[in-house]
């Protein structure tokens, strides 16, 4: 599988799916989750700036580290766990292969 990775994605109802994405088109997560009709909100576009796409992390992936919008954003977030982060800041890359993720449930 050039330039494409499997994701593993457990949706707000539980239910679970195999996922594969490009890896040379520049997506993101919240990206990719949008685009296979996850609800996921991506208010702010992508920003970091409102959190609807924050998704848990299940897999042991080594992550970019958080910028200091992320880590502020998800500071005032709902449901946030030790493994949150928003989509939205996650790269697709071939790095990220076999990656298992969550959907958090929505802010209200
Ligand atoms: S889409 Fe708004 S924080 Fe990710």
């Amino acid at each position: 599988m050039d330039n494409q990775i499997k994701i593993l994605v457990k949706d707000r109802d539980g239910k679970t799916y195999n996922l594969v994405t490009p890896t040379d088109m520049s997506l993101n997560l919240m990206e990719v989750l949008k685009l296979n009709e996850f609800d996921v909100e991506g208010t702010c576009g992508g920003i970091a700036m409102c959190a609807s796409c924050q998704c848990y992390i299940k897999s042991k992936h080594k992550l970019e580290e958080k910028s200091y919008d992320e880590d502020a954003m998800l500071s005032e977030a709902f449901h946030v766990k030790q493994d949150s982060r928003l989509g939205c800041q996650i790269k697709i890359t071939e790095a990220l292969n076999g990656l298992v993720v969550e959907i958090a449930p929505k802010e209200n």
